[in-house]
């Protein structure tokens, strides 16, 4: 296993470069199963999700290929395989989405079921109601969800929920679908107008993404085609919760303005300094943060996935914060940990009531899932004395080289595995 040793105190300086979209990388990576010919995408971060979809793609029989500084080469043009493998899939939610393009190239697909995972059930009714609304017949036994079509036939398609899976997966797959698809109360999320962006690029007809109703025409047949990947948002937050927390002067470079609007507004509310240029953001913070409240909503909300890290910076803010968690039902499993540094936070349903304390103190805490980790880094990098994290695995998922960007900006964080644990124990 690998940890992370921090000890807290150090003001975060200088400048960070942010990589591509994890969750919108993920989305295209699906995306290019629907093109004959070369797909090349840049600005793809070497993290483990990606990896673990390029394995996913390989395994239907797809070239792919990661290449130096960020390079994704694939070419689907030959989908040998229908079916994903369990082993690849339970590890990552997100790789379910290769059934709907599968599907519509090979006219079968077999695709386990993911598991759920720490923030909540994550059940896939919308996706599956969604493709069986295109035409295709449904099966789901023995943890696989099997689909056939002959021909899938465009419909209209109502989600209960702005669900940004669904919206993805079901917009892919309506691409090759005879006729038109209408997606309502779809996600607007930006990395769904990134693989909009991306189809379209392919030769898909796709109107309205960024919208809660998506139009999809659709087309006998896509091609493979470059693009680059839009800048992670959550990596970006993520460092600006971290600066804050340490009182910290950060400038957050490869950034999109319109998509971290919604947590920018909420950092200047806690008294952070933010200043937004074209495709950069300064974040400072000289005091110690103003308590503030925070419902997460889909976009144009506050993203569910800050929720995390800025609740660790709330717990030492001065005051009393109120954080409701309205995307996913079960996302403060984290907390307990955050109490173990002496946070003082209380979970009332789906609201987490968080007073602040002057500071917390390191101690031993286990990340559960990514962002969850990404909490506990903020904090122990705000928190006095020494912090380990362990479950790094987890934030390895979605944050390229977080340990080197890090130190870079000054924080004091090694990485240790228990090999060397046992090295240092024993001199
Ligand atoms: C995407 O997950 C992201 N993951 C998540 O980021 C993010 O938290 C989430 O969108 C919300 O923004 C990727 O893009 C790979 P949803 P997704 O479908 O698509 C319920 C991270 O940390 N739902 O928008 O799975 C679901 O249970 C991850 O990077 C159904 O009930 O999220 C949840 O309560 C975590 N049935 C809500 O909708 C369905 O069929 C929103 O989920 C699908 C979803």
């Amino acid at each position: 296993m690998k940890k992370l040793l921090l000890t807290g105190g150090a003001r975060l300086n200088g400048t960070v470069e942010i990589g591509g979209s994890k969750n919108g990388c993920l989305a295209i990576m699906a995306g290019a199963l629907l093109g004959k010919g070369e797909t090349v995408l840049r600005g793809v971060p070497s993290i483990g999700d990606v990896h673990t979809m390029i394995e996913v793609l390989r395994a239907l029989g797809v070239k792919c290929e990661m290449e130096a500084q960020g390079l994704l080469r694939i070419d689907a043009t030959e989908i040998s395989k229908t079916e994903a493998p369990y082993e690849l899939v339970k590890k990552m939610r997100a790789s379910f989405s290769v059934l709907g393009p599968v599907l519509a190239r090979k006219g079968y697909a077999k695709v386990p079921m993911p598991g759920g995972c720490d923030i909540g059930a994550r059940p896939i009714d919308f996706h599956v109601k969604g493709i069986q609304a295109l035409g295709a017949i449904i099966n789901i036994d023995h943890g696989f969800v099997e689909a056939e079509a002959e021909q899938l036939i465009g419909t209209q398609i109502y989600l209960n929920f702005p669900s940004a899976g669904a919206t993805q997966h079901i917009m892919t797959t309506a691409c090759l679908a005879k006729g038109v698809t209408t997606i309502y109360n779809a996600a607007a999320e930006p990395e769904v107008v990134a693989l909009a962006a991306f189809l379209n690029r392919m030769g898909a007809k796709i109107e309205g993404a960024g919208t809660t109703t998506v139009r999809i025409e659709g087309v006998e047949e896509l091609r493979g085609t470059e693009f680059a990947m839009i800048p992670d948002r959550m990596e970006a937050g993520t460092f600006a919760v971290a600066t804050t927390i340490t009182r910290g002067d950060v400038r957050i470079e490869n950034i999109v303005p319109e998509d971290v609007e919604p947590f920018v507004l909420k950092l200047r509310e806690v008294g952070a300094i933010v200043d937004v240029y074209d495709s950069a953001m300064r974040v400072r913070c000289n005091e110690r943060p103003i308590a503030t409240d925070i419902m997460t909503m889909p976009h144009p909300g506050f993203p569910t996935d800050l929720q995390q890290p800025f609740t660790a910076m709330l717990s030492i803010a001065q005051g009393t914060s109120l954080v409701t968690e309205n995307v996913y039902e079960r996302r403060f499993k984290y907390i307990n940990e955050l109490i173990r540094m002496g946070a003082d936070i209380k979970q009332e349903g789906r609201t987490a009531v968080i007073n602040g304390v002057p500071k917390l103190t390191g101690a031993q805490v286990a990340a559960t899932d990514l962002r969850a980790g990404a909490a506990l880094v903020c904090a122990a990098l705000a928190a006095e004395g020494q912090s380990e994290v362990s479950g790094l695995e987890h934030i390895e998922r979605g944050y390229e080289d977080l340990v080197g960007k890090l130190r870079s900006l000054g924080a004091n964080i090694n990485l240790v595995t228990d090999e060397q644990e046992k090295e240092a124990v024993c001199v």
